[in-house]
């Protein structure tokens, strides 16, 4: 199978979840990147089901209206039974590193909102120690420097992602070179940082589900 077959075939499973678990006539909060993309088409496909959803992106939105899924505002909801999105790494506690699209600080706030966390992903994205993948930080852009400076003595080297704007209008420092063996620490550590809107670590709020896309079909991790 390929990696996008994965990505479907764990976007499907989540899409049976979603309509096994919520009640009919609820809103669905719908995360960011190509795994969630594959989720968005497939709730489309029951989409009479459910009332709308909240979208943790500008491109989620316009996907979800592509498709005439209604997109509520999140102040104007105060319940999302699940939270369906992708990641960049898990690990087997279920924390994750995010924000390789860039979205991750609208992802933490529909995340936080959501009662269940499902996180779509294929088997390459669960590793034993979180870091390979560069550690995105949104950052106030005056902060850039000062912040860079501090995520320097955290052991990592912060590189500036060129040309990128995010939804909120901030740049993203993508840390590389980070061993992550305390995510929940390393979490609430760098959002300490002033300047920093979040990082993309979801370890204060991991996700409750994996589907991992495997070769022999999508494992239910909990
Ligand atoms: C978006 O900001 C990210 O958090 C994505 O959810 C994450 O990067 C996974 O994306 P893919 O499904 O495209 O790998």
């Amino acid at each position: 199978m390929t990696q996008d077959e994965l990505k479907q075939a764990v976007a499907q499973a989540a899409a049976d979840y979603v309509a096994n678990n919520t009640p009919a006539g609820s809103i669905i909060g719908v995360g960011t990147g190509s795994t969630a993309n594959f989720f968005i088409d497939a709730l489309a496909a029951i989409k009479d089901r459910y009332k709308g959803a909240v979208a943790s992106s500008e491109a989620t939105r316009k996907r979800l209206e592509g498709h005439g899924i209604a997109v509520f505002d999140l102040n104007d909801i105060a319940d999302i039974p699940v939270y369906v999105d992708g990641a960049d790494e898990i690990d087997a506690g279920l924390n994750m590193i995010k924000g390789g699209g860039g979205a991750l600080t609208r992802e933490k706030i529909v995340a936080a909102v959501a009662r269940t966390f499902v996180c779509i992903c294929d088997a390459s994205k669960l590793v034993d120690v979180m870091g390979s993948f560069p550690l995105p930080v949104e950052v106030i852009p005056m902060a850039r420097a000062h912040v860079a400076r501090e995520l320097a003595k955290l052991g990592g080297t912060p590189v500036l992602r060129e040309g990128f704007v995010t939804d909120n209008g901030n740049v993203i420092l993508d840390v590389e070179g980070l061993s992550i063996t305390d995510p929940k620490g390393l979490e609430a550590r760098i959002n300490q940082i002033t300047g920093v809107v979040t990082n993309g670590l979801f370890a204060v709020r991991p996700a409750n589900v994996l589907l991992l896309g495997t070769a022999e079909g999508v494992r239910t991790i909990t």
